[in-house]
């Protein structure tokens, strides 16, 4: 048997074709739609001479079905949510219901010029107003802004307003963040890019922040600790309370990044733990897919005291309508608009669908699913980290190196199975790290199949290593110089035609 399930060992002939470009199929005369009675003579003629084309335009000709057959194989050679389990640990790529792709397109929001006075977009500032007070009371915040336009700009919109904070208290020696390595990656750049000095706190033994670690390093210099719950170990802190009293009692601000949201929604608020301020994806956990490129939205939450520092503008109440206000203390705008407003709106509706109720059943579900994933890998591969996990958790592919095998291998291999490959290299205080999160939205069935040939493919890395590298055997591309793709893609086909002027 090797590692990709069925016997086949032919390698290439279960290797997709690349789909050709549009360009490449294209075939002179080729139409996509002819409309009856509308030449092509009677649409130029109603254009003014002076503005129209001296050169034709240059368009690849196909049929309408030969554009849909292109664009749908290629959606088809990739390992998709809507296709694949989907288990990339901190990316939290879930199904997300289509239908709030409705919401976006509702004529009154699709349809609203965003440089239309206050006056006219009232439905638009109601609808983010209740979209603010939803989120804060879920965080257990006191003000909400939606502007972020991602989790990182949410941490550092945090930064700035922490900075904002200890300069209005004329306090200008704070000039440290401390944060765990077991924080997400985005952390110490937010708070460098913050102007802040970063100070990494190492992990104890159990992956858990190291109290010893946190009272030495709390100081007078200490403007905030940020960190990210449950950790990049998918855990829990234990002495959670015990390190927010240790910050508290220095004058110190605590950030939580809470962009895993979904692990803890509906069960646990952030303000009541005593975090002064918290970001989170709703490109994560509220109907937005995370990654890809599109937009995401990073809605961050404070106490009242940093209430007057938050990005302008801010939308308040008056009455019956809404104002909009940029007090004098804001850190200003840093975003343009509202922030990502239709991310937003998808955001609001998916919890309104799912109730006060229904949210909490996704942090359940989130803890369940990982755990019962957790319980059954229990033994292929050692995991980082102990006892219950939250909705992801961490195993090291380390004893394979001597194999010759790394994590990549692991992942490549579980493309053949049949799924996206959990997150690799990641968190950086694993080695050789395969972080999985199953989501809440898979079905135990769906788990105990990847649990099955997650196994398979540990076994056959154990016994006959060389199979795995030549995974993956099923994908349009086996192994590509990853550096090379990413610094110099080719992203143009040689035979396109120069882009018309
Ligand atoms: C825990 C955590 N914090 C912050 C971020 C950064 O979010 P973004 O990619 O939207 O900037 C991520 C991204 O996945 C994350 O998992």
């Amino acid at each position: 048997m090797s590692a990709h399930g069925p016997e086949e060992d032919a390698a290439g002939s279960l290797r997709p074709e690349m789909e050709p470009t549009l360009w490449r199929k294209s075939r002179p005369g080729a139409k996509g739609v002819d409309p009856p009675g509308v030449s092509p003579e009677r649409v130029v003629s109603g254009i003014p001479e002076g503005l129209r084309r001296e050169i034709p335009l240059s368009l690849p000709e196909l049929s309408e079905l030969g554009v849909v057959r292109h664009f749908t194989r290629l959606s088809q050679l990739n390992r998709g949510v809507d296709t694949h389990f989907y288990p990339l640990g901190s990316c939290t790529m879930k199904y997300n219901p289509k239908v709030m792709d409705r919401i976006p397109e509702i004529p009154g929001f699709r349809d609203l010029h965003p440089r239309i006075d206050h006056e006219g977009m009232q439905g638009l500032l109601d609808t983010l107003h209740i979209c603010e007070e939803s989120l804060g009371s879920l965080l257990g915040m006191d003000a909400v802004t939606l502007a972020p336009a991602a989790g990182a700009h949410g941490e550092l919109t945090g930064i700035l307003l922490a900075r904002r904070y200890f300069e209005s208290k004329g306090d200008r020696a704070r000039t440290e963040i401390l944060i765990p390595d077991s924080a997400h990656g985005t952390n110490p750049a937010s708070a460098s890019m913050g102007g802040f000095t970063v100070h990494v706190l190492p992990s104890g033994t159990d992956g858990g922040v190291d109290l010893v670690q946190l009272e030495t390093a709390l100081s007078e210099k200490t403007a905030l600790v940020m960190m990210t719950v449950p950790s990049t170990l998918g855990n829990f802190e234990k002495d959670l309370p015990k390190m927010v009293a240790m910050v508290k009692a220095t004058g110190a601000l605590l950030y939580m990044d809470g962009a895993n949201f979904n692990a803890f929604i509906g069960v646990l608020r952030p303000g009541d733990l005593g975090f002064d301020i918290v970001h989170i994806n709703t490109h994560k956990t509220l109907a937005t897919p995370h990654g890809g490129g599109g937009p995401g939205s990073g809605p961050v939450g404070v106490k009242a005291h940093l209430a007057p520092f938050l990005p302008s503008p801010r939308i308040r109440k008056d009455g019956a309508r809404y104002v909009l206000e940029s007090p004098e203390t804001s850190i200003g705008p840093i975003r343009s608009f509202f922030g990502s407003t239709l991310v937003l709106l998808r955001a609001l509706g998916y919890l309104r669908l799912l109730g006060q109720e229904g949210v909490r059943r996704v942090a359940l579900y989130a803890l369940l699913n990982a755990n019962y994933l957790r319980v059954l890998l229990s033994g292929v591969l050692p995991r980082a980290g102990e006892g219950l996990c939250a909705h992801e958790f961490v195993l090291s592919a380390k004893d394979l190196v001597a194999q010759g095998l790394h994590a990549q291998d692991i992942a490549k291999a579980l493309l053949d199975a049949g799924y996206y490959a959990p997150t690799i290299s990641f968190p950086l205080i694993v080695p050789e790290a395969l972080m999985i999160e199953p989501t809440e939205t898979e079905s135990k069935d769906t788990l105990d199949r990847f649990a099955e040939d997650f196994k398979r493919i540990v076994t056959v890395a154990q016994s006959r290593p060389s199979v795995l590298k030549e995974s993956p055997l099923r994908t349009p591309i086996a192994r590509p110089d990853e550096v090379t793709a990413a610094r110099d893609p080719v992203l143009t086909d040689p035979l396109s035609h120069p882009p018309s002027l």
